[in-house]
């Protein structure tokens, strides 16, 4: 079967921002909230599809091999396009923004991007939290760059420590030391706090969990447990691969003491724990067995232009058509933001129990397209 890239356009959509535009509320209730009561606070733009791993929960190999499959560059939004819409989105409540892909660091002079966020403000003249998720792979060669352009921290994606598991699950023979070496490059040009994200597949990498948390007490890096998701649903997901955190913790909790920590503020994805001899922390995301719909509050900003309200959502809000075709002004895209986040109900996780896992052609939104 031939991956392609799922067009988002969307009538109903099209008609949604038609109408906020107008029958646009008046201002002042920032941040917009949704149906849920759900406030815009995280905004992720994904700047690139391309990556060069093809980790198998996400791009296997079998399906993301050969020419074509990617956006050509001209259906990108470039720079300037991200930057207005990024302060426009902040204009509406968004106060942390991260850089995702595919790989971010693909991306052409991604840290002259990072510079140009770096200078937006809130209506209160505060800077918004900058951070990006990287695969670590070009981060060594990155890092003060990035650090320098305004980027204020990283989230490393590592799936294991021993090299052959690695290489294995990045199915593009990368060495996991070059990940590692980027995770100090970060460090030791001040980005931190670190977390380091591994999405764990029973059978393939659960027995890594343990060396990864000992790896990391006693350092400013946060390791933290993905459960194994049908995002996507180009990659045969099945739940007898997911590992429950609650199992995991379990686990941990035979050779470490733990002790839970408060949330550091709603709507976050994990849940935290503490060593209790002080080394340092830990978190879990439960993305499949406790669901975090209630408080989440990420709008996600597509490489071609599309506003999709949830990971696993079916349509794009087309704000690329809206800044390229229609001209519109900062005021009528505030508008069309605010419009598609109040009619916003999704819940998808907390679902997905009542639907049928998806299939590579069921429309869904790929986890490369959107980022992760
Ligand atoms: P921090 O502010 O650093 O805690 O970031 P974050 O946890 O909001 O973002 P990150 O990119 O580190 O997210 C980690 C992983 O959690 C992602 O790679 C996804 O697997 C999962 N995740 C993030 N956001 C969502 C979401 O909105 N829904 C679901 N179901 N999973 C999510
Ligand atoms: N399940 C959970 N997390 C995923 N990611 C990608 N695909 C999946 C999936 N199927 C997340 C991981 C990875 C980031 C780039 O996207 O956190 O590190
Ligand atoms: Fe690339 Fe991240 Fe997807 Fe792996 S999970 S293929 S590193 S975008
Ligand atoms: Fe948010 Fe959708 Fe993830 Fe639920 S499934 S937490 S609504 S992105």
């Amino acid at each position: 079967m031939k991956a392609r890239v799922i067009p988002l356009v969307d009538e109903r959509m099209r008609r949604m921002a038609a109408h906020a535009l107008l029958h646009d509320e008046p201002a002042g209730s920032v941040p917009v909230h949704d149906t849920l009561g759900r406030p815009l606070h995280d905004l992720r733009i994904s700047v690139t599809d391309r990556c060069n791993f093809r980790c198998g929960y996400c791009m296997p190999r079998e399906l993301f091999a050969g020419q074509g499959l990617f956006m050509p560059r001209s259906e990108l939004l470039d720079f300037d396009e991200i930057t207005r819409l990024a302060s426009v989105f902040v204009s509406q409540g968004v106060r942390k923004i991260r850089l995702t892909g595919g790989e971010p660091l693909l991306r052409r002079d991604v840290e002259r991007l990072v510079g140009m966020l770096a200078m937006l403000r809130t209506p209160a003249g505060e800077p918004v939290e900058l951070t990006l998720t990287t695969n670590g792979s070009l981060l060594a060669r990155k890092a003060a760059a990035l650090k320098a352009a305004g980027l204020h921290r990283v989230t490393v994606s590592l799936d294991a420590l021993d090299d052959a598991v690695f290489r294995r699950m990045n199915d593009a023979d990368f060495p996991v030391a070059e990940v590692l070496r980027g995770i100090d490059a970060a460090l030791a040009a001040g980005l931190s706090p670190l977390k380091v994200n591994t999405v764990v597949q029973r059978g393939v990498n659960d027995h890594e969990v343990e060396a990864i948390v000992r790896h990391f007490r006693h350092t400013p890096v946060v390791p933290r447990f993905i459960e194994y998701m049908d995002v996507g649903g180009s990659h045969g997901w099945r739940m007898d691969q997911v590992v429950p955190s609650a199992e995991l913790l379990q686990r941990l909790a035979r050779r470490h003491a733990l002790l839970p920590m408060e949330p550091a503020r709603k709507g976050e994805t994990a849940s935290r724990w503490r060593h209790a001899d002080g080394a340092g922390e830990i978190g879990f995301i439960s993305s499949v067995t406790q669901a975090f719909c209630g408080d989440c509050n990420r709008a996600r900003l597509s490489a071609d232009g599309r506003l999709v309200t949830c990971l696993f959502g079916r349509h794009g809000l087309d704000l690329r058509a809206l800044l390229r075709e229609a001209g519109a002004g900062d005021a009528q895209l505030g508008a069309a933001i605010r419009g598609t986040w109040r009619a916003r109900s999704d819940r998808y996780s907390e679902q997905r129990g009542s639907q049928p896992p998806g299939d590579a052609g069921d429309g869904r939104v790929a986890m490369h397209y959107i980022g992760g």
